[in-house]
């Protein structure tokens, strides 16, 4: 990448790598492929796709989205090793913009307690990764961890001798979420102003969301300074996640007034790649989350809805169509043809080249004929989940349940397993807990291993009562978690779809465990 005009902030989304590192929020190569063609409709311009050397799931994962995407700048991580440097520089190796993410801890927290280093062994590491990772890549970007809590004339040293071995990119993050974005704006106004070489190379922030700042703390670093934010698709995260991708983006769109400044995002994307993640993951958003919440743009007083009528913008800042949200109304139905389904994507900004045009058009279908009227909404959840469809071990083939106030209610249950097929029936404190104890049986009856619910929230898609309820959960073996979703408009068959597709996950996880990294991130 050569100098970034002044008024351009880049979106470096790391939902597949920091994203990821949130608990459940593991993905298969397949969904990280469906997440990184989405980023790639969305325009940000750099994905970091996973951490190569930390497992041969997020080396086949980083070379995949290498291969498939041609927009986005597709990095790396890597530590100050050169086992890790060599590993990113062959998962990146194909891709067209390929890129190298090498970081080390600063702080001296950090460098006490956990790498056990010198301050001045690790200026000598930094500049020995960046130079190595220079020698294969042109675009090199180096993270100082923990600088937000580092000395600051030691981290601006640090960065100096990165520049010198050839950084292109200098990263500020807020590895704790600690930071105040006053402090934060100085900081990167004074790293400009002070690291020699600073006004060569772009300054970027990537901060979590401990103490609920991380977008704010990353506005006030692009005032500072910054020209790349680091973000994930609806904040997903470590602890209590990462920046915003949509409300930083969202922000930075609608107080231009204010900041002066645009990023490459075509903010119409967004809807669908928020709903896209929460498919893939089975994390979702809360109600009131801003740009992507149920409720982000729904006017319940009475004196804000009699405002709105007679103009939008009396209590409305942004347009929910900017961020590509559906408006709910009717589309489709069951007489509907291919063409009018195509068209109707395609207007919803739904028509990818990840998408198997045949597949959904036979889903929807199949939604049609138990649904009178398809809605929008409706339709971006069976491209989502047709998105990220991928062979699955346990298939769901039929669920007869039976609920009752006099008799504990019983399910059963017959399911594809590989190539063989089973059944099984079982009775619940409730209908849900049946099915799931049901399925359970079917797993044990093949020996796999029964795993348990942590969490389980259903929502309606749409409104009325044939409005499709979508439920995800998340199912825990021993340490490994993994989320899955399910839409139908039986809420039972929603939840039997879902644990399958969790348990599929966890099959897939517990087969591909990562290498546990000595100085991960
Ligand atoms: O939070 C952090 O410090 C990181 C770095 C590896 C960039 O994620
Ligand atoms: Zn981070």
């Amino acid at each position: 990448m050569g100098a970034a005009p002044d008024d351009l902030v880049r979106i470096f989304d790391t939902t597949l790598r920091d994203g990821e590192q949130s608990p459940g929020a593991t993905m298969n190569v397949e969904e990280k492929l469906a997440i990184a063609r989405q980023l790639d409709e969305l325009g940000v311009d750099v994905i970091e796709a996973g951490f190569a050397a930390s497992s041969e799931g997020d080396f086949a994962a980083v070379q995949a989205v290498a291969e498939a995407v041609s927009g986005p700048v597709v990095l790396s991580l890597a530590r100050t090793k050169e086992a890790d440097i060599l590993r990113a520089v062959r998962a990146v190796e194909k891709a067209a913009r390929p890129g190298i993410h090498v970081f080390i801890a600063t702080s001296d927290i950090h460098l006490q307690h956990k790498l056990m280093m010198s301050r001045q062994q690790v200026v000598e590491a930094a500049g020995w990764a960046v130079e190595l990772a220079r020698k294969h890549v042109g675009h090199v970007e180096f993270s100082a961890e923990d600088a937000s809590r580092s000395d600051r004339d030691y981290l601006g040293q640090v960065f100096a001798e990165a520049i010198r071995a050839g950084a292109t990119v200098c990263n500020v993050p807020d590895t704790t979420g600690y930071a105040i974005p006053e402090q934060l704006q100085a900081l990167f106004a004074w790293l400009r102003a002070n690291v020699p070489g600073g006004d060569r190379i772009v300054w970027s922030t990537h901060n979590h969301n401990d103490l609920g700042m991380a977008v704010a703390n990353s506005l006030a670093a692009v005032r500072g300074g910054a020209r790349q934010v680091e973000c994930t698709i609806n904040g997903i995260g470590e602890r209590a996640g990462n920046t915003s991708m949509e409300e930083v983006v969202m922000a930075l769109d609608t107080r231009e007034d204010y900041f002066g400044l645009r990023t490459n995002v075509r903010t119409e994307q967004i809807y669908r790649a928020s709903r896209l993640l929460t498919q893939v993951t089975g994390i979702t958003v809360p109600i009131n989350k801003p740009i992507v919440g149920e409720n982000a743009f729904a006017h319940e007083a009475g004196i804000h809805q009699d405002g709105v009528l007679k103009y939008k913008l009396t209590y409305e800042i942004m347009r929910p169509e900017k961020i590509g949200r559906p408006s709910n109304t009717l589309v489709l139905g069951k007489h509907s043809g291919r063409a009018a389904f195509v068209d109707r994507l395609k207007s919803l900004g739904l028509f990818g080249p990840g998408l198997d045009v045949n597949a959904a058009f036979i889903a929807f279908k199949a939604l049609a004929d138990r649904k009178k009227n398809v809605y929008d909404e409706d339709l971006v959840a069976l491209v989502t989940e047709e998105a990220t469809r991928v062979p699955r071990r346990y298939e769901l083939l039929a669920l007869d349940a039976s609920s009752s106030s006099t008799r504990q209610p019983t399910a059963k249950v017959r399911v594809r397993i590989g190539e063989a097929e089973a059944e099984a029936e079982a009775g619940g404190d409730g209908i849900v807990d049946a099915t799931y104890n049901a399925l359970a049986a079917v797993v044990a009856r093949f020996g796999g291993r029964v795993p348990q619910l942590d969490r389980y929230a259903v929502k309606a898609i749409t409104g009325g009562t044939d409005a499709q309820g979508e439920v995800s959960c998340l199912l825990r073996d021993g340490d490994v978690l993994a989320g899955g979703q399910g839409s139908h408009t039986d809420i039972l068959m929603a939840s039997a779809l879902a644990w399958l597709s969790a348990l599929n996950k966890l099959e897939y996880l517990r087969a591909h465990r990562p290498v546990e990294a000595e100085t991960g991130p």
